[in-house]
């Protein structure tokens, strides 16, 4: 199939880099936004998107994903869930490295680019995770986002929660480190306190809030000695958003996924397991609280964690199940749908789901609708409501915890690197993302 060099979207409204909304024109050529104006000269060879009605929004970056290949590839797999990142406007992911074999050197990196840059429809990175004895690798791998540790939920090579090999890491080098901050030895001494239990609901009490703080206030501990970059990853209490708003050093940043935002620890009597995730879901109190620091910018970012498991895994009895839910479809219209509520406006969700990813991750010319940026867009339709149906979902798993919900904000059609690669419900399969750079 030839694609089209240049692009031109008309009459969107489009969510300026201040904010402000205008009503005008986008003109896309070999895969960068070239003109922004209230109405670009036709051209006859161009192709034309005609979005009278539609918001035009920088296409998200998912900055935590778990996409399973290799080795799980009965969960998701680099194709079906770059699918599900172009139906649901997201247009650049970072994938974490709890896959099969780890991604915890260089050749596990180079193989997930290269089975990215044939399966990818969207663009991808990938972190380098961190073992108890894996840092040269962590100090030289290329190109990377950072370097991830598990300080908790996780076992095997991937666990490095000891406050001696974690101080070793932050000791050294300078990338990004992202932490999934929970307390490996407090969650283990509660799961034999309630060994036993079935109910998954058990899960937000043994893997309970302050499992989460004490690997919050060690990793800022670290952080703030050797003055290394930190990223928490799906902060979930509002214990932590607390701590960060009284101490968050200017090289600090954190994260919010939406279910973190939308759901709590009711969601366990509507569906079960499949509201079982880590760090787990908290009360209603937290869901405001998180929020409050999401508006204030004490927390930075929105990413999904995008964690898929089947249904046959999420049947089994707790502790049996899997920890994690799906997220690259609905992330976008949950969260426009809350800005709909008037929880924050358009313009901050644009804000958190690209622009604010970009500055963190130092990934150039994204998360913007500004000339020289690359043409990595989302058409919206905010005046629409539609139900999150299992049916139309792409993710392998095949279900999501916001079934039945009914939302606004859809990507109608969303663009990548200038390519059409999600239109009015149907994925341009042929369409292939790039591996992206990190400053
Ligand atoms: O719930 C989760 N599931 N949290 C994680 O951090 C890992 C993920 C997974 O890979 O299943």
């Amino acid at each position: 199939m030839s694609l089209p060099k240049k692009l031109l979207i008309r009459q969107a409204q489009i969510i300026q880099p201040n904010g402000e909304l205008m009503i005008g024109d986008v003109l896309t050529d070999a895969g960068k936004i070239v003109e922004v104006a209230s109405n670009i000269a036709h051209d006859t060879a161009i192709q034309e998107i005609d979005a009278q009605g539609l918001t035009l929004l920088p296409g998200v970056i998912d900055p935590q994903v778990h996409f399973r290949e290799p080795g799980l590839e009965h969960k998701e797999d680099l194709f079906t869930a770059s699918c599900a990142c172009a139906k649901g406007g997201v247009t650049s992911f970072l994938e974490m490295p709890n896959t099969r074999p780890l991604t915890i050197n260089q050749s596990a990196l180079n193989d997930k680019l290269e089975r990215a840059s044939h399966k990818s429809l969207v663009n991808y990175g990938f972190f380098i995770g961190a073992t108890p004895e894996n840092l040269p690798d962590l100090l030289l791998a290329e190109p990377t986002p950072g370097i991830k540790i598990f300080m908790g939920s996780m076992h095997g090579q991937l666990l490095v929660g000891e406050e001696t090999l974690l101080e070793q890491i932050f000791a050294q080098g300078s990338r990004l480190i992202a932490v999934h901050a929970e307390d490996q030895q407090r969650i283990n001494q509660r799961r034999l306190e309630f060994a036993g239990i079935e109910d998954p609901a058990i899960h937000s009490e043994i893997q309970d809030p302050q499992a989460a703080l004490l690997a919050t206030q060690l990793a800022l501990k670290l952080s703030k000695k050797y003055q290394r970059r930190l990223h928490i990853l799906h902060l979930s209490t509002a214990l932590e958003a607390d701590l960060l708003r009284k101490e968050k050093p200017s090289w600090v940043t954190a994260e919010v996924t939406p279910q973190h935002l939308l759901l709590n620890t009711s969601a366990y009597q509507q569906v079960g397991s499949l509201a079982q995730m880590n760090p787990p879901l908290r009360s209603l109190h937290d869901n405001e609280v998180l929020w409050q620091a999401l508006r204030d910018g004490v927390i930075d970012f929105i990413a999904t964690d995008h964690a898929p498991h089947t249904l046959a895994e999420k049947a089994q009895p707790y502790p049996n199940t899997p920890s994690g839910m799906p997220g690259v479809e609905t992330s976008l219209p949950l969260m426009l749908t809350a800005a709909m509520e008037g929880k924050c406006t358009v313009a901050q969700v644009v804000h958190w789901m690209s622009k604010a990813v970009a500055v963190a991750y130092g990934i150039p010319n994204k998360g913007e609708i500004t000339p020289g940026y690359d043409a990595d867009l989302v058409l919206v339709d905010l005046n629409t409501y539609r139900p999150v149906l299992r049916e139309e979902l792409l993710t392998k798993c095949g279900w999501s915890p916001f079934e039945g919900w009914n939302l606004t904000g859809w990507p109608v059609t969303t663009i990548v690197g200038g390519e059409v690669v999600f239109d009015k419900g149907r994925v341009n399969t042929e369409v292939r993302g790039q591996a992206l750079t990190f400053n």
